[in-house]
């Protein structure tokens, strides 16, 4: 009897240990999604810098901006989103903001990406041609980017 007590004790704890384990599961996952939503920003503040004008229009600076925009929402990212890696999992709050409904209303996020793709190829088509080129096409891409975060990311805590 004692042993049996020792063997579910060891079973618990190593039962727990993988849950622990299984909710850490997801940071690489978490931070390459992230580290592209930055890189998404990195660029639209370059051309926004230059609407704003913080920083001169640089035709060159901003075609690479705007392709460099559209190279990273170009990338698959399915394998960075697995499913159960929201902020409603055990151990994900504070560590996430995506919400189920990534998964739950599946394509739906797919229709957005690809919507902030096509924002991005005009915006890469336009950047060189003047600082007029990214206004005119400035505010679908950051509606590109809202038409996915007020469905599919949490309210920052
Ligand atoms: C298809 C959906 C989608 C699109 C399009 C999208 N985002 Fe996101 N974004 C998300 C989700 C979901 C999160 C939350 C990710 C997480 O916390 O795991 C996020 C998080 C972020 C973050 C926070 C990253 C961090 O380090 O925590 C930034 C910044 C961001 N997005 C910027 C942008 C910008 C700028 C655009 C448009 C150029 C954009 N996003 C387009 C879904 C999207």
């Amino acid at each position: 009897m004692k042993k049996f007590l020792a063997f579910a004790v060891t079973l618990m704890v190593a039962a727990t240990l993988s849950q622990a384990a299984h909710a850490a599961d997801f940071s690489k996952q978490i931070k390459a999604r992230k580290a592209v939503m930055q890189l998404y920003a990195f660029n639209v503040g370059q051309l926004a810098a230059m609407v704003k004008g913080k920083m001169p229009y640089d035709a060159a600076a901003a075609s690479v901006a705007a392709n460099n925009l559209l190279a990273a929402a170009n990338m698959k990212q399915s394998a960075m989103w697995p499913k159960g890696s929201d902020a409603s999992a055990p151990g994900l709050d504070g560590k996430t903001r995506a919400k189920a409904d990534i998964w739950s209303q599946y394509p739906k996020v797919a229709e957005a990406g690809k919507g902030l793709v096509a924002a991005a190829t005009k915006m890469a088509a336009a950047a060189g041609n003047g600082v007029d080129g990214i206004k005119a096409n400035f505010g679908a891409v950051g509606g590109a980017c809202k038409a996915c975060h007020k469905p599919f990311r949490a309210p920052k805590k």
